[in-house]
């Protein structure tokens, strides 16, 4: 990637960063204290986007299929989860520091950075070649090779620009806590570092109580905590971060064809959002995590590049039939639909497909894909307008009303119609500045429609509506406000695309 290139990219970001903090949707946390590295908190916008997108993925998860139910657990749980699952003996990061600048890095990250490059540069044999040998130098956990493998691609640390690296070395990223008052060992318990656990223990409560036959899900939404070492490019890597996972039961033996069926409604998914899908891509894993057997990301291409949106992993019966070492509770279910031999399958432990992704970075890519910058042309002025282009069913705010001026009733009016709208609606009533000035500032927090009251709606009863996208204005009458915005925000325009 050239300099320009990058230096375009980064003013991507920064432009969408600062139009979120602008525009009420992300803040840096505690930021009165010069803030928290790689912890945000969302705004008065922000928090309306994001449980749009969560409740969006908990229907589409559990309401568009019967055999998906959702749960709801702790984040705190028995420290022998962590144990059982490998979090605490494999969830680490390999890391590499530079000596000179101080600064510590993921060597993947280096290295897959390398590849990118190389990728964009059009040798992409060199790039493959490049992520095959870092994925089988990690999985052999042949930390020094790695470390040589950055020393040899002349990878120089990008603050210092000097190769001056040190060992490569291993990071757990669990945060751990004490339980009560005594800090002993045995109190010693850990934030999630996955929520996929919480449905792990959970498999035969849940199948169980609601008598679930394989193959069946369980969702579930909820916060996750890694001491990520590198904190990077705004939401897309924090230490507090929420997931949205899914663990899909299933008789051994039928998980690859269930990974390809979740693979492709997944990705689908993402696209029934309104992503063009050249700027989504499945990406193999180079290096697969401690407990998968296959696993692949959806990327989305962002302004740093195409990165990991959400992975899709089959995790085999290994979660399963650990946690059945370690608690000495079998975790097994008994199948009694008929084999080719005519007999019952019997008892086994489920094999398990899993569906993860961030609830933050699905807001990240949201918001990337809808900031629009336009030329448009008033009169003799050429201005550039911004705008959010999300799908009106995700838009924090469905509709704003305004009187076109404070007086003569279109205030009283035009609040009677807020009034009515709200029980069905996220609306908002505004009043203040020029109408034009109104229109800008709904558009910048990518409110689909915009509502004017005017003196023809104390005769008739009619309203313009301005529609964000093409600024087009039509005139209706109030009566058939609601059919018309309901129509365009509901859920159900995605979950007919699925
Ligand atoms: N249970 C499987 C699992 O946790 P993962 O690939 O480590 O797999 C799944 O994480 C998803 O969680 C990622 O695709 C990403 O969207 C999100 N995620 C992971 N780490 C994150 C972080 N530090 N900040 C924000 N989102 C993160």
């Amino acid at each position: 990637m050239s300099t320009t290139e990058k230096t375009t990219e980064n003013a991507q970001l920064k432009d969408i960063i600062s139009h979120a903090k602008e525009y009420g949707f992300v803040f840096p946390s505690s930021e009165i204290y010069d803030g928290l590295q790689a912890v945000y908190d969302y705004g008065q916008n922000g928090v309306e986007l994001k449980n749009n997108l969560k409740t969006l993925w908990w229907k589409c998860m559990t309401q568009l299929h019967q055999n998906v139910v959702g749960i709801d657990a702790a984040i705190f749980m028995h420290p022998l989860t962590w144990k059982a699952s490998g979090h605490i003996d494999s969830f680490n990061d390999p890391m590499i520091d530079n000596l000179d600048s101080k600064k510590r890095y993921r060597a993947d990250v280096l290295l897959e950075d390398k590849a990118a490059e190389y990728e964009k540069a059009g040798d992409v044999s060199k790039a493959q070649a490049l992520l095959k040998e870092m994925g089988r130098l990690l999985e052999a956990e042949d930390l020094k090779a790695v470390q040589q493998l950055i020393i040899s691609e002349n990878i120089k640390c990008p603050v210092s620009g000097t190769s001056n690296w040190t060992e490569v070395r291993q990071f757990n990223l669990m945060f751990s806590t004490q339980v009560g008052s005594v800090a002993e060992d045995s109190s010693t318990i850990y934030l999630r570092p996955e929520t996929a656990q919480g449905i792990f223990v959970n498999f035969l409560n849940v199948q169980k109580s609601g008598r679930m036959k394989v193959p069946f899900g369980i969702a579930q939404i909820g916060k996750a905590f890694r001491n990520e070492i590198v904190a990077r490019q705004f939401i897309f890597r924090m230490r507090e971060f929420e997931q949205m996972e899914m663990q899909f039961f299933v008789r051994p033996g039928t998980e690859g064809e269930w990974y390809e069926n979740w693979k492709a409604w997944r990705k689908n998914w993402h696209l029934a959002l309104g992503v063009p899908t050249e700027k989504l891509r499945f990406h193999d894993h180079d290096k697969l995590a401690h407990y998968a057997k296959a696993a692949v990301d959806i990327e989305f291409e962002f302004p740093f590049g195409f990165k990991e949106v959400e992975g899709i992993h089959s995790r085999s019966d290994f979660d399963l039939t650990q946690h059945q070492n370690l608690s000495r509770k079998k975790q097994q279910y008994f199948d009694n639909d008929l084999n080719e031999d005519g007999k019952p399958y019997g008892n086994y432990v489920p094999y398990v497909v899993e569906t993860s992704v961030g609830a933050d970075r699905l807001f990240l890519m949201t918001l990337c894909n809808a900031y629009q910058e336009e030329e448009i042309t008033e009169g003799d002025n050429t201005k550039t307008r911004t705008f959010l282009k999300f799908h009106p069913a995700i838009a924090p705010i469905k509709a704003a009303v305004f009187p076109l001026v404070k007086k003569d009733g279109l205030p009283e009016k035009a609040m009677q119609i807020f009034d009515d709208l709200k029980f069905d609606f996220k609306m908002i009533y505004e009043e203040r500045d020029a109408i034009g000035k109104r229109y800008t500032r709904q558009d910048l927090i990518g409110t689909p429609f915009c509502i004017a009251v005017d003196y023809e709606t104390l005769e008739n009863d009619t309203v313009t509506v301005r529609e964000r996208d093409t600024r087009e204005q039509k005139r209706m009458h109030i009566s058939e406000l609601r059919q018309y915005i309901g129509d365009a925000v509901s859920f159900k325009r995605i979950f007919e695309k699925l």
